[in-house]
């Protein structure tokens, strides 16, 4: 799916997060680039113009925006559909006009056509595919998907696949790996400015599935609230150079956590049948939607599932009103000999778990793959769940 850079225009702070808002809340994930990120980087994909106030001097500032960012789609947005401020807008540079505040399903179609043209317009970037993993708690097993995920995909695809270690004080991503790394998230984001091609190939270590690094923080204090912004900045730096962005975001929900959910293709939500981890998966799952990261990208996954389930899995999709999107067995003995070794699981030879993690991978790289039947009992399923609901 694409994933969008937008740019706010306007000088009212209740505008911009009222448009922010509705960026984050639709089904495409939308990266908000502040001003400096937009005077130094690459040209925005969207941009929204408010242009409630003067008119006559908002439409200069429409057709700069559209000689700067040729190909990006522009809404303006005024206090009334006046046929001659659409006429002007639309003349200046502008896509799409609506009045104040957009009709929610209006905006979000224009932010859907945006994102197809951008997808089918010649030489559009390759847009990355973000995939962020989530723990209902502690060690409910988050960085093990994580890591054997991105080394599966990184397998299967042949693409350029990166996996960031988002936890504070010495993430285990690279322990789980095997890998030793000199740097770290922190040289990334305190290096922003020089985070080229070049300078990332010394950060990132390369697992020998393909998979790249780049490691945890050893600061127990960071990243912490005031790198979030830093970290937005980062995803979208990275998905220019990657196709595949794998996050390990640990259990807590903080500025940096947020940054990473607002980036996301599909947030996998890692839970164990248990009562702690549903009862947090659900605090979890509303606290998504308080903050607008859409709620048809999280994907819910039962992690050390093992009969006799202390929650049966219809009364967990139940509770949590989402299907289970994916289920791995509790397999201690594999999980820890391929930890302890330094080697995925993928990479171990047979075992149950190793291919459910093949099953959950090829979900990720075609999801247009899912079986005839097993899309008709996740529909059905889903009807049950809205039925008890
Ligand atoms: N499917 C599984 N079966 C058995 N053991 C598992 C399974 N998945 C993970 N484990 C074990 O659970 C422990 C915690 O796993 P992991 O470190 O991946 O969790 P986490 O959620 O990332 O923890 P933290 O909150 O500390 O970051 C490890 O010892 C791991 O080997
Ligand atoms: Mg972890």
């Amino acid at each position: 799916m694409a994933q969008l850079v937008g740019l706010i225009v306007s000088n009212d702070d209740g505008f911009k997060k009222h448009v922010e808002r509705l960026l984050r809340s639709g089904a495409i994930p939308v990266s908000v680039m502040d001003d400096r990120a937009a005077r130094d980087g690459a040209p925005p994909d969207l941009v929204i113009v408010d242009t409630r106030g003067d008119v006559s001097s908002a439409m200069p500032g429409i057709e700069r925006l559209r000689a700067s960012a040729p190909g990006a789609g522009i809404f303006a947005i005024a206090l009334e559909a006046d046929p001659d401020v659409i006429l002007q807008s639309m003349r200046a540079g502008a896509n799409e006009f609506f009045t104040w505040p957009p009709d929610e399903e209006t905006f979000h179609g224009a932010v859907r056509r945006t994102a197809a043209r951008r997808e089918t317009s010649q030489g559009a970037r390759p847009s990355a595919t973000t995939l962020v993993f989530f723990g209902a708690k502690g060690g409910a097993g988050t960085t093990t998907v994580a890591v054997n995920s991105g080394v599966e995909v990184a397998r299967l695809s042949k693409r350029s696949t990166i996996i960031i270690d988002l936890k504070p004080g010495l993430g285990e991503v690279a322990l789980f790996l095997g890998v030793r790394p000199r740097y770290s998230i922190l040289d990334a984001i305190d290096n922003l400015h020089r985070l080229d091609k070049e300078f990332l190939r010394e950060l990132v270590v390369k697992h020998k599935s393909g998979l790249e690094i780049l490691s945890g923080s050893d600061q127990f204090d960071r990243p912490g609230a005031p790198d979030g912004g830093a970290l937005e900045e980062l995803f979208r730096l990275l998905a220019r150079q990657y196709e595949y962005i794998v996050i390990d975001a640990g259990s807590q929900i903080n500025s940096c956590t947020v940054a990473a959910l607002y980036t996301a293709d599909q947030m996998f939500l890692i839970a164990n049948p248990d009562v702690p981890s549903i009862r947090n998966a659900q605090r979890l799952l509303e606290r998504v939607r308080q903050l607008g990261a859409c709620g048809e990208r999280v994907r819910v996954v039962l992690n050390r599932a093992a009969e006799p389930y202390p929650i049966p899995p219809k009364q967990i999709e139940a509770a949590l009103g989402h299907p289970i999107h994916q289920t791995f067995p509790s397999d201690y003995k594999t999980v820890s000999t391929a930890l302890n070794s330094g080697v995925p699981l993928a990479l171990t030879g047979n075992s149950d778990i190793a291919s459910q993690f093949d099953v959950f991978t090829r979900k990720i790289l075609d999801p247009a793959a899912e079986s005839p039947q097993a899309a008709n009992a996740k529909a059905s399923r889903l009807q049950r769940i809205a039925s008890i609901w």
